[in-house]
C-alpha cells in the first residue's frame, strides 16, 4: 500500500504552527466516523454524486472497455483526446505516469505496437492547428469525452476535426469516433446516436472530476496497452481501507483532517501538491482540479455565505526548489505541502565519477536516484527548520496498481473535507456560470438576453483599461 507520513505537521516538531495530533484525533474520531459511514451508506443513493466510490466494482464497464481496446488494437497509430476539466485530466494525468516517459518520441516497437497518445484540453487555434497538421488522421482514433455533450471547447475541436475526418475518409470516418458521455442526454449522445459511434457511458451520479476510474479515463488508458486490471485492484483495495472509520486507521481521512484543521486553526489555506517525479507531473493538475471545483463554494449546506477556499498549488520537485520554495520557507506561512515521494524508480541512473574538483566530486559514484530522495528529504527539513507544515505520501513504485491507490485516497478526501466543512462537494455553479456566458457571448440560442448584459459590461472593462 501506498503509505502517508504526518508528522512534520505536529506541534512537536513545528511549535505552534502545528497541530497537537493526538488530540484533534480523538477529538474529530466521532465526527470522521460518522462522515465516513454517512459516505457509504448513501453511495447509491439517487442524487449523492457518490457513484464514484463504485467505479472499482463496475466489472461490466471494464470488461467492455478491455474488449474496445482489443478489437482497435493495431489499427491506429494516434489515440486523440477531446475533453476538458474532469473529462481529461485524470486520463492525462494517469497516462504521463504510467507510461514510458516520451511515450510519443518512441518507434512503435518501443511502444510495443501500442499508438501514440495526445490530449487536446484547450482551445489554442495554434496548438490545434499544429497537431493536426502533424496526426495522420485516418490512423488516428478521436475520443470525444463530454458528459453534458455540450462544452464548447471539446464540441468545438470536434466539429473542426469530424469535419477533416469525413473529407478525408466518407462515411467511414465514423469508425475513428469514439465517443464518452451521458447515457442518453446532450448533443453528443444525440450525434453519437444518429452518426452510429461506437460509445461510453459516464454513469449517472459520477462528476467530471470524479469520472478517472470511469470509461472517461479507462478507455484511453487501455487504448495505450496499460493495466486496467491493476487499476481496478488498486482501487478496490484502497477502497477497503478508507471504509475503516478509526481515523486512526484512514490515510484520507487523516489527510483530510488535517487540511482541514490547517485551515481552519492555523490560517493554512494554501495546498501544495508537489511530487518528486517527472512521470507524476500531471498529478497536480489533476488533485489541483478537484481541490479547486469541489472546495471553493460560496455558500456552505445551510445556505450560509462562507466563501470557501483552500486554495491548491501545483509544484514539481525538484525543479520548484529553485523557484517556488522560496516563497513557501520564507514568504507567509499560509500553506501545508504536500510531498510525493517514490521509492524504487524504475530507473538507476549513476553519475560517473568523472571530475575530482571538490565542489564536484561528491556527486561522482552517486546516482541520480539519491540525489532526488536527498533533495527530498533536504526540502521537508528545511520547511520543518522554518516551522512549515508538510505532509508526505510515499509510493513504493509507480504504477497501475499504486496510481490508482492514490488517486483513490485524493477523491476520499476531498470527499471526507468536504463534510467537514459543511459544503456541496460536487456542484460547480462557478464553473456554469462562466460556461453560460460563453455560450451567450458565442450567440447561442437562448442566451441572447445575457449576451446584451455581458457585452456592455466587456466595453465598461476594456474603456476602464483604455483599449
Ligand atoms: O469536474 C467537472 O465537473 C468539470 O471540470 C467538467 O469535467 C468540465 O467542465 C467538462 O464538462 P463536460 O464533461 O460536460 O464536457
Amino acid at each position: 500500500m501506498i503509505k502517508f507520513e504526518y508528522a512534520n505537521i505536529s506541534s512537536k516538531i513545528i511549535g505552534e504552527q502545528g497541530l497537537d495530533i493526538e488530540a484533534s484525533f480523538s477529538e474529530y474520531a466521532p465526527r470522521i466516523q460518522e462522515i465516513i459511514t454517512n459516505l457509504n451508506m448513501n453511495k447509491d443513493k439517487p442524487g449523492s454524486w457518490l457513484q464514484w466510490m463504485n467505479l472499482g466494482y463496475n466489472e461490466e464497464t471494464v470488461w467492455y472497455v478491455k474488449e474496445f481496446a482489443a478489437m482497435v488494437d493495431g489499427r491506429f497509430d494516434n489515440i486523440l483526446v477531446l475533453g476538458i476539466g474532469g473529462s481529461a485530466l485524470g486520463g492525462l494525468a494517469l497516462s504521463h505516469a504510467l507510461l514510458k516517459p516520451y511515450w510519443n518520441l518512441l518507434s512503435r516497437e518501443q511502444r510495443d505496437n501500442f499508438p501514440r497518445i495526445f490530449f487536446l484540453d484547450n482551445i489554442d487555434p495554434d496548438e490545434i492547428t499544429a497537431l493536426l497538421n502533424i496526426l495522420d488522421l485516418k490512423k488516428t482514433l478521436v475520443n470525444v469525452i463530454t458528459k453534458s455533450g455540450s462544452t464548447a471547447e471539446t464540441m468545438s475541436q470536434f466539429m473542426i476535426i469530424k469535419n477533416k475526418l469525413q473529407e478525408l475518409l466518407g462515411d467511414d470516418y465514423r469508425k475513428n469516433v469514439v465517443a464518452t458521455t451521458d447515457k442518453q442526454a446532450g448533443i453528443l449522445r444525440q450525434l453519437a446516436n444518429e452518426e452510429g459511434y461506437k460509445t461510453f457511458v459516464v454513469p449517472d451520479d459520477v462528476g467530471g472530476r470524479f469520472s478517472v476510474f470511469s470509461a472517461v479515463g479507462l478507455v484511453p488508458l487501455a487504448l495505450v496497452g496499460l493495466d486496467i486490471d491493476e487499476i481496478i485492484k488498486g482501487i478496490k483495495i484502497m477502497d477497503l481501507a478508507l471504509k475503516n472509520t478509526d481515523i486512526n486507521k484512514n490515510i484520507a481521512a487523516q489527510n483530510a483532517l488535517i487540511h482541514y484543521l490547517a485551515d481552519k486553526q492555523k490560517g493554512k489555506y494554501i495546498s501544495v501538491m508537489m511530487p518528486y517525479s517527472s512521470r507524476l507531473k500531471y498529478v497536480s493538475d489533476w488533485y489541483v482540479q478537484l481541490w479547486a471545483e469541489s472546495l471553493g463554494k460560496e455558500f456552505d449546506r445551510a445556505g450560509n455565505k462562507i466563501n470557501n477556499g483552500p486554495t491548491p498549488i501545483k509544484a514539481l520537485g525538484a525543479t520548484d526548489q529553485h523557484s517556488q520554495i522560496q516563497l513557501y520557507n520564507e514568504g507567509k506561512n499560509d500553506k501545508i505541502i504536500t510531498f510525493i515521494r517514490v521509492e524504487e524508480f524504475d530507473n538507476t541512473l549513476n553519475i560517473p565519477n568523472i571530475f575530482e574538483y571538490t565542489g564536484l566530486n561528491y556527486l561522482g559514484g552517486k546516482s541520480i536516484n539519491q540525489l532526488i530522495n536527498a533533495e527530498a528529504d533536504a526540502t521537508a527539513v528545511a520547511l520543518v527548520d522554518y516551522k512549515r507544515p508538510n505532509v508526505t505520501i510515499k509510493l513504493p513504485k509507480i504504477n497501475e496498481y499504486y496510481l490508482a491507490q492514490l488517486f483513490y485516497m485524493f477523491e476520499m478526501q476531498t470527499a471526507i473535507i468536504g463534510e467537514l466543512y459543511n459544503i456541496d462537494t460536487y456542484n460547480q455553479p462557478g464553473v456554469e456560470q462562466a460556461k453560460n456566458y460563453t455560450y451567450a457571448l458565442m450567440g447561442r440560442m437562448g442566451y441572447e438576453e445575457s449576451a446584451h448584459e455581458l457585452n456592455e459590461k466587456i466595453g465598461r472593462n476594456q474603456q476602464t483599461a483604455g483599449l
